[in-house]
């Protein structure tokens, strides 16, 4: 079963944690990318798969009727969409994402640190919506479209928050290489 528990998510945190990635030298301030192949790897593999879950969950969702004949399968990927995320998330962390790439100039890095804040939050958002579809009665219209209307919610706060992260990544780029000074 794809899924898993709680434990094997925190396993492959652990594993994606210990693996690949140039641990980068500690703050120097000098201006670098921290990125590198494994790093740039594993971020595809993630946005591959999370771009295949969110395809597949996405139009679901979008009318009661359909999310109700897609119960059972909605059960399955919103339980991989969490796991997903949780790899998802430590990924972007994990690799000093964050911290390095977007040290250069004190906005990014607030707006770093917000974005990462923001994960959390996210998490628990998917963790409590992977449970709550598996509680619901899929052949009563009323509580199909609460569930889906949080998922939608769920959708679009998400999609902001890697709208933002894109910015982000973005501007540090330009940073880096001296764009727009
Ligand atoms: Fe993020």
């Amino acid at each position: 079963m794809k899924g898993g528990s709680i434990e094997e998510v925190d396993m492959k945190q652990i594993e994606i944690a210990s693996q690949g990635g140039t641990t980068t030298g500690r703050k120097t301030g000098a201006r670098r990318l921290a990125v590198n192949a494994a790093f740039l790897k594993d971020i595809k593999d993630d946005n591959q798969d999370l771009k295949g879950l969110l395809d597949q969950i996405i139009p679901i969702t979008h009318h009661q009727q359909t999310a109700t004949n897609h119960w059972p399968e909605l059960i399955t990927l919103l339980s991989d969409l969490r796991d997903q995320l949780a790899l998802h998330f430590s990924l972007e962390e994990a690799y000093g994402y964050f911290d390095d790439a977007v040290v250069s100039t004190p906005e990014l890095s607030v707006t770093a640190e917000v974005l990462r804040s923001e994960h959390p939050r996210l998490f628990a958002d998917i963790r409590d919506l992977a449970d709550q579809v598996t509680e619901i009665c899929s052949d009563r219209p009323e509580q199909v479209n609460v569930f889906i209307q949080r998922f939608g919610a769920f959708q679009r706060a998400f999609e902001i928050h890697e709208e933002r992260e894109l910015k982000l990544i973005l501007d540090s780029l330009d940073d880096d290489l001296g764009v727009g000074d």
